[in-house]
């Protein structure tokens, strides 16, 4: 089944403990950490203290998308903090098949993200040393985004390009009951949902929503 993984960037930040166990009871498979650095998005989020404070009060595997540059220099600190995976964005890599080897050398896996608008084709070479790719489906940055179309095509393709490889294939931004089974349909396998989890009064209905490969009508 596909897994969600609620993005905390739309939680309530004045009780973020009470917020995670939410989500975990609700049948959350994962926890998304966005984190910004003011850089490389035009936004500041969270650091590695807060994943180390989360960390004792789940059990949820914590998914980590580093929106930052210099990334090489935070993966040590959370993957200390208990973080499961960490992503990197490729454009912010000049080494990035090194970062993702630094990764794996942490004991945790590794993913890559893509914006919108960069090609399949840097990944070409990675395939077979990353265990998740992340597709965004808005420009990263802030939450409550609207969707990208073109995202869809190019998730076609991602799953063409993965073939039997065992990768994750994640897709954030402007994830909704409308738009997920449309990406569903197309290849992804981890759905990130910030709004779509959090801003909604039934948690439980939040994510069972998401997780309905066709639309009921
Ligand atoms: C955007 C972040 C997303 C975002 C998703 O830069 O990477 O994870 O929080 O939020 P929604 O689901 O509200 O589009
Ligand atoms: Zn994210």
């Amino acid at each position: 089944m596909v897994k969600i993984a609620p993005s905390l960037l739309a939680a309530d930040f004045s009780c973020l403990a009470e917020e995670v166990r939410k989500v975990e009871e609700a049948g959350a498979a994962w926890l998304h950490f966005d984190v910004m650095d003011g850089h490389f998005v035009p936004n500041l989020t969270m650091g590695p203290q807060v994943v180390q404070s989360l960390r004792k009060k789940s059990r949820l595997f914590f998914d980590v998308h580093l929106m930052i540059e210099n990334p090489e220099h935070f993966l040590e600190a959370f993957a200390n903090a208990g973080a499961d995976l960490l992503t990197v964005s490729a454009e912010a890599c000049t080494h990035l098949h090194r970062v993702v080897q630094t990764i794996h050398q942490l004991g945790i896996k590794a993913g890559v993200a893509l914006n919108p608008a960069t090609p399949l084709s840097c990944l070409e070479y990675l395939l077979d040393e990353v265990d998740l790719i992340l597709l965004m489906s808005v420009n990263p940055g802030f939450g409550g985004q609207k969707f990208i179309p073109s995202t869809l095509a190019k998730l076609r393709q991602l799953k063409e390009m993965v073939g039997n490889r065992q990768i994750e294939i994640e897709v954030d931004g402007g994830i909704n009951s409308d738009t997920a089974p449309l990406v569903l349909e197309a290849g992804a396998t981890v759905l990130v949902a910030g709004t779509a989890v959090f801003a909604q009064e039934d948690t439980v209905q939040a994510i069972k929503l998401l997780q309905t490969e066709k639309k009921m009508v």
